[in-house]
């Protein structure tokens, strides 16, 4: 019998050491929102690319919009040692309950792109200037805008996603006084007509307009509303048409409901991320711009925060953000309009994509 217990616990032990040497070490941890979008799967591919020959470890999860999985995926990456976890949220205030859990042991944590509200677990956060892309899309809704009553609607990214008011509040910077001075009027949301005289909105005034015209980043939910405001509005209400579309996806699912309404004569509809889909539509005019977000650039800028990390450094930050509990250090990288004037300029010879994945460029 007592032979047997031996015999058990070095069976034990040499599994257990085994179990040890194999279990993979992984220095850094990503997590990303979802594959259905092609943005992330952009930035999953743009990561691949920066870390061949690294000599960190670093393992890549996505979340398939939620939070469960995302805290699912970051305990595992806690179980794998990491000492950086680099995280772009599913929902920016639920993910607080999975980076306090990597906090507690020590692992810092860096934002990307999206910001984790009301928690004190974030270290750094890299994005772009989301408030310099609303104002960019507004910018070129106004530009093609002539006279007065130019029938405008309204649609937002996803409410649990912070950067959907960024976006919201840097159109409206440009949008309201255009709405005020009579240029344009708002055909799809009571909320933001009740608004429109006031310049600045608070957060819960935009709440307010968000909850009506959410696209939830969603393509079939951007496709539905805008149907369904179709639908409500008059002939009057058609005509040459200004829609402010939060994202490529969400854009093309909009523009494609509008293309098919007889009474919309023309459509200018805005986007954000560049996405292959949206360059095609842009060269087809069936988009009139989007929002270029070099991923490399941001991916290079939370790739050389980690490394930093990593070599007990200060990271680099340029400013900060307010996540609702403290200032987040933060590192911002600007935007790039694109339309089919600059579309070969800024992403072909950028060497962003080849020129053979669109067709009819010029
Ligand atoms: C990102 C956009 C993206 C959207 C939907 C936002 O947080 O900044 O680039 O299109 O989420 O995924």
């Amino acid at each position: 019998m007592k032979k047997l217990v031996v015999l058990l616990l070095v069976v034990a032990l040499i599994v257990g050491m085994t179990a040890c040497t194999t279990a993979k070490k992984v220095d850094i941890g990503i997590v990303l929102p979802t594959k259905d979008e092609p943005r992330w799967v952009q930035d999953e591919a743009r990561f691949k690319e920066a870390l061949k020959g690294t000599d960190y470890s670093v393992e890549i999860l996505f979340s398939q919009g939620s939070s469960a999985k995302e805290k699912e995926n970051v305990d595992a990456l806690i179980a794998k040692g990491i000492k950086v976890l680099i995280i772009c949220p599913h929902d920016g205030g639920a993910a607080a309950a999975a980076i306090e859990a990597a906090k507690k042991e020590g692992i810092k944590v860096i934002a990307y792109d999206r910001l984790i509200t009301d928690t004190d677990a974030v270290d750094f956060y890299v994005t772009f200037d989301s408030i310099a892309v609303g104002e960019a899309q507004a910018k070129y809704l106004v530009s093609k805008a002539h006279g007065t009553g130019n029938s405008l609607y309204l649609y937002a990214g996803a409410a649990s996603d912070n950067n959907a008011f960024l976006f919201f509040e840097g159109a409206w910077n440009i949008l309201q006084p255009k709405i005020a001075d009579g240029t344009f009027a708002i055909k799809n949301s009571s909320e933001a007509v009740a608004l429109q005289g006031k310049a600045k909105l608070s957060r819960d005034e935009m709440g307010k307009i968000i909850g009506q015209v959410t696209t939830n980043w969603d393509f079939n939910e951007a496709k539905n509303k805008a149907e369904a405001h179709l639908t409500s509005a008059t002939a009057a209400d058609k005509g040459n048409v200004f829609i402010l579309a939060p994202n490529d996806g969400t854009a093309r699912a909009i523009a494609d409901a509008f293309a098919t309404d007889t009474a919309v004569l023309s459509y200018t509809v805005t986007g954000q991320d560049a996405e292959k889909a949206s360059v095609q539509y842009i060269i087809d005019e069936k988009q009139a711009m989007t929002v270029f977000k070099d991923v490399r650039t941001l991916v290079k800028d939370s790739i050389e925060m980690a490394v930093s990390i990593l070599g007990g450094k200060d990271p680099q930050t340029t400013g900060s953000y307010n996540n609702g509990k403290i200032d987040v250090k933060a590192k911002q990288t600007e935007v790039i309009v694109v339309n089919v004037d600059n579309v070969r300029a800024a992403l072909i010879d950028s060497g962003y994509y080849p020129a053979s994945d669109f067709t009819g460029l010029q």
